[in-house]
């Protein structure tokens, strides 16, 4: 069998016949009788599989009986034309080798249609389904094409740390991280914790956001980006919340809040593009499969241009529409996914972004308006998951910054790096944060956040 080289089940579907090949996968079924028998074989290579099919005067019965689903094989054959309808080419089996057999009576990923609920308790399995395999090849074309965005312009990818002393967002939803002994924790002479002998000689946690560090970045190699892990110990059993989720943060000196919206607007738009472009396979199957509207959303998205709407404005639009919402509306709350939904899928029917929030809703780095009550803060509304995208042009005002941090009550001791950013050739500058996960909720179709990372981190669960 190792005398010629493996193709994946993607190269081979597109290989013409006539060819001896090696074909190495699991078996998604098996059918037929004595005479001959039907492999269904699947690589994870693509959505696709490949029809091995096996004569019974090559085989027996008997060495077929463990080619299951689920079983891994390899199989060794001629590659030729199909004449079934659905493929172009197929495998004619002259030698198989079983790797590893999959009991039928345990093995969960039987041919019926499983809850994404009960998928979720076997996340190691959920792979191999064609649903998962599409989701998380999706992920991967995503995560290039990030890449491949920022840096076909010049963005320097700038790993920002996971172990923080600072709270980036000003929310206080993070986890601690400590090598303490929590049974026996040292305490000061005034009876509170004392950080000085733990690990790093004072109070850390795991990052919200790579955003401060990604300022001091842009204000020296001029546009830069993250892209990594971020976690929030927020409460939030929701569909679109993580504890664990990943983050893009581009930020561009001189960008002011206008750039910035042009700026996203041209980045997601290239995403969903791309993936148009590349996922052709893994998006119809979505689009059969799991949302009958995705292909047609994701053609909307890129050939329209989004609204661009003040937070004061959508909040008049929220409240003369009369609809019944279950927070209510006024100026100054901090809007709920079903408020957002409303501007952009009842409403204007496009994606939204949304500016000059009021600036108690918003974090304290944002830069401030001349009214004295809104922040120059953006939200870019996504049909099917409101927000998907959170930035604004950052105050570069020494003197205003360390006010809004002193109104807010935050201790600037820890943040004179931060604030040195403004005392030092200071700049107008911009950014925003695009959560990974919600991206693919948007690309994919999938109803449940969970459902589009590999191994999901909520509250109450960290399994894996
Ligand atoms: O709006 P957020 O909190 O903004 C920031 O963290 C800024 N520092 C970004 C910046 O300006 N550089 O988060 C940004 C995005 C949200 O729009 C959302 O898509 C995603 O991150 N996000 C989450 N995704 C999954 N689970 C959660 N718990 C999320 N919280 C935010
Ligand atoms: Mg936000």
């Amino acid at each position: 069998m190792s005398d010629i080289k493996r193709k994946t089940i993607v190269e081979l579907l597109g290989t013409d016949p006539g060819e001896t090949v090696l074909a190495k996968g699991w078996v998604r079924t098996k059918r037929g009788n004595k005479n001959i028998s039907f492999i269904a074989l699947n690589d994870g290579s693509t959505v696709n599989n490949i029809q091995v099919v096996c004569e019974g005067k090559d085989f027996s019965e008997d060495f077929l009986k463990p080619v299951t689903t689920g079983a891994c094989i390899a199989v060794k054959g001629e590659l030729v034309e199909s004449p079934g309808s659905g493929q172009n080419v197929e495998i004619h089996a002259g030698e198989i080798k079983i790797y590893g057999t999959a009991d039928p009576a345990t093995y969960p990923l039987q041919k019926k249609g499983h809850s994404m609920e009960f998928l979720r308790e076997i996340a190691h399995l959920r792979p191999r389904t064609n649903t998962f395999g599409c989701v998380f090849r999706i992920r991967h074309a995503m995560a290039y094409a990030i890449h491949k965005y920022f840096n076909d312009r010049g963005f320097f990818y700038l790993h920002t740390p996971l172990i923080t002393g600072s709270d980036a967002e000003g929310a206080g939803d993070m986890f601690q991280v400590t090598t303490l002994d929590l049974n026996n924790v040292p305490k000061t002479d005034d009876g509170r914790i004392d950080y000085s002998s733990d690990f790093f000689g004072k109070h850390t946690s795991l990052t919200v956001s790579g955003q401060l560090e990604a300022e001091l970045g842009a204000m020296s190699l001029g546009k830069v980006y993250t892209f990594g892990p971020t976690f929030r110990a927020e409460n939030s059993n929701t569909p679109r919340h993580l504890a664990e989720f990943w983050m893009i943060e581009p930020e561009v000196a001189f960008n002011d809040i206008n750039d910035n919206m042009d700026f996203a607007e041209d980045f997601i738009k290239y995403l969903v593009r791309y993936a148009l472009d590349n996922c052709a396979d893994d998006l119809a199957f979505l689009n059969k499969m799991i949302d009958k509207g995705l292909l047609e959303r994701l053609q909307s998205v890129v050939s329209t241009d989004f609204v661009r709407l003040s937070y004061g404005d959508g909040i008049d639009i929220l409240i003369k529409s009369g609809a019944k919402f279950e927070f209510p509306v006024h100026w100054g709350v901090d809007l709920q996914s079903e408020h957002e939904r409303y501007l952009v899928e009842k409403h204007f029917g496009k994606p939204v972004i949304l500016t000059d929030y009021p600036k108690d809703i918003k974090a304290f780095y944002m830069k401030q308006n001349l009214d004295g009550k809104t922040v120059r803060a953006m939200d870019v509304l996504f049909p099917k998951i409101g927000e998907i995208i959170g930035g604004s042009e950052r105050e570069e005002d020494l003197k205003k910054l360390e006010n809004r941090m002193e109104e807010l009550g935050m201790d600037k001791s820890g943040m004179q790096w931060y604030l040195d950013l403004r005392r030092y050739g200071t700049a107008p500058h911009s950014g925003f944060g695009l959560g990974f996960e919600r991206l693919l909720l948007f690309v994919t179709g999938m109803a449940n956040i969970r459902d589009v990372i590999p191994f999901p981190r909520t509250p109450k669960s960290a399994e894996f």
